[in-house]
């Protein structure tokens, strides 16, 4: 059990990192704004649940754990406005939060952690949401260290491998899941190469894997995602590792566009193909992949301005792909490594004490 000092303590030692995606400090919650990354490093910072809700719409804070940890967060906060104004709905407001992005299952997932708070309300409510969130967000911290060595005891010395859009200490509470298991791999001495596909239209692996593996030394080549076939054949890749936003009962994979991609072109090659996720990214509640609701975002993240003012082209713009679970090689979580999942070995991982 965590006592509050031992949470103190642990929540003051994760701010000693380099940089913080996620920060309370002085009743406020500050985000990291990741657009603006790797050129700049500028926090906003959020007084009410509407401005974490649109921060998250937004991308400022993105990945499925960062936005987990953000949202409770942001359930404190909405609940400190309800205080202040009687007129203030929070059902409405959590609600509001709750869409801010459909995919990433952590964000529903930390909801409902802090409602079940919520609904025994009590003269320390707001502590305790506050505390529930520093918690969760400590957690998070501890699920990613454990996975990166379950993940980093699969993979063999002088192994080569590619990752995905941003699956680091930025899209988590600190450390990472995909890149966790980069992390521990690098620093046990088994990785000869890493390579971040640049994941277009974000550039979430150009701007942010490649920023962060930089600043731990660790060395990374970004490609476009286009050179992935070239990249098997010419570069005896052994592993591919991504983070998901969903993992669901029969071990179908939600992460981001360009995954699934990855996926079948790895069975093509015979690369294994690693996806590391809290637990608090799996989702019993959804049986297969087909039905997530899969974000679409504006056509002009794509297109640009030229062409929006030219109104003649448009674009098609799905954030995540599903990757089948028939796909996927070895799931890690915080309990350990499921090699092929599917739906009974993900039941009786989730039974594992
Ligand atoms: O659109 P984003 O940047 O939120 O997408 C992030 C991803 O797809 C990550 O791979 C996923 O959330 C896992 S993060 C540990």
């Amino acid at each position: 059990m965590y006592t509050l000092r031992v949470l103190l303590n642990r929540y003051w030692l994760m701010q000693q990192t380099p940089f913080s995606p996620i920060r309370w400090h002085d009743n406020h919650l500050y985000l990291l704004d990741q657009r603006l990354l790797p050129e700049k490093q500028q926090e906003l910072v959020c007084q009410t649940l509407e401005q974490a809700a649109t921060a998250i719409s937004d991308l400022v804070v993105r990945g499925a754990p960062a936005i987990g940890i953000t949202a409770a967060y942001a359930v404190y906060l909405g609940f400190r406005q309800s205080r202040q104004d009687p007129a203030y709905d929070l059902d409405a407001a959590l609600e509001f939060l709750t869409k801010a992005r459909p995919t990433a299952v952590n964000l529903a997932w930390a909801v409902s952690e802090q409602k079940k708070i919520l609904q025994v309300e009590s003269e320390n409510t707001a502590e305790m949401l506050l505390v529930n969130a520093k918690k969760i967000h400590v957690k998070d911290i501890e699920h990613n260290q454990l996975m990166g060595d379950f993940g980093a005891e699969l993979i063999k010395p002088g192994s080569r491998v590619l990752t995905h859009c941003n699956a680091g200490a930025l899209a988590t509470g600190g450390y990472g899941t995909a890149l966790g298991v980069i992390r521990s791999a690098w620093a046990a001495q088994k990785l000869e190469c890493v390579f971040a596909s640049e994941t277009r239209p974000w550039l979430q692996g150009l701007r942010l894997t490649a920023w962060e593996l930089a600043q731990d030394g660790i060395e990374v080549d970004v490609i476009t995602e286009g050179a992935v076939s070239s990249l098997f054949s010419q570069q005896n890749i052994q592993w591919v590792i991504v983070g998901a936003d969903r993992v669901c009962a029969n071990g179908d994979v939600i992460n981001k566009v360009g995954t699934a991609n990855l996926a079948i072109l790895a069975r093509h090659y015979g690369v294994s193909f690693m996806v590391v996720a809290p637990l608090s990214t799996i989702d019993t509640a959804t049986e297969s992949g087909e039905l997530v609701p899969i974000e679409q975002r504006e056509q002009s993240e794509i297109l640009g301005t030229y062409y929006q003012s030219e109104n003649r082209v448009s674009a098609w713009n799905p954030v995540f792909d599903l990757t089948p679970a028939g796909l996927v090689s070895a799931l890690v979580t915080e309990k350990g490594v499921v090699l092929s999942p599917d739906k009974q070995k993900i039941t009786d991982h989730l039974r594992l004490k």
